[in-house]
């Protein structure tokens, strides 16, 4: 029985989204049952296609009223939410809904990188400007601030004098397909053991 169900939201490519839907495909008690998009030509949205995931377009001005986005994911009895690129800011009035039940990835090791207009290469690219010489990913739950919430995990890579854009960006994203769906995994099962 299907105990979890998921709504992922993206914006983007969607290599993510495409992660988690494969892990989950064969999961006994969460499955990702909606996508969320604010760009109907997004690369997520083909991604949800082939894994038959069904996908909800949104205008900015109904993801930022709250009540429309509300509606749907009742509709399809969504309890948690992961956001993996999405690049609107949540509500309060959804936040307010799903408490500690929304769930981002950040590609850098918050706090260090994150706020507003960090998304993407802008991370990567002021990660390379500082000289880090290491990075990751931050998956936390949100609450109104960015990048704010509790963390549930980090994960690092180094990084050398070498790495360019293109090779920190791989590194990341490596890093991020192997460990989203399993952090996300362990969270909610032991979310459950507690309900
Ligand atoms: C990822 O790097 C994630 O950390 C960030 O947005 C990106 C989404 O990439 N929040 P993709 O669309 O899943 O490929």
């Amino acid at each position: 029985m299907c105990i979890s169900s998921i709504a992922v939201f993206a914006s983007g490519n969607g290599s993510n989204a495409a992660q988690l839907m494969r892990y989950f495909s064969a999961h006994e008690r969460i499955g990702v049952r909606l996508v969320v998009t604010n760009n109907k030509n997004a690369g997520v949205t083909e991604v949800a296609k082939t894994f038959e995931v069904p996908v909800e377009v949104f205008t900015n001005e109904a993801i930022a009223e709250g009540t429309p986005l509300l509606d749907v994911l009742s509709d399809y009895k969504i309890n948690t939410i992961v956001l993996a690129g999405f690049l609107r800011k949540i509500p309060a009035a959804l936040i307010d809904a799903f408490p500690s039940r929304i769930i981002n990835i950040h590609p850098s090791l918050l706090p260090k990188f994150g706020g507003k207009g960090m998304y993407g290469d802008f991370v990567h690219q002021a990660v390379l400007e500082a000289k880090e010489n290491k990075t990751g990913i931050t998956i936390h739950t949100i609450d109104e601030r960015y990048d704010e919430g509790n963390q549930l995990a980090q994960f690092e890579v180094a990084l050398s004098q070498d790495d360019t854009l293109d090779t920190l960006r791989s590194k990341v994203q490596a890093l991020e397909h192997k460990h989203f769906a399993e952090t996300i995994d362990h969270y909610i099962t032991t979310l459950e053991s507690y309900t």
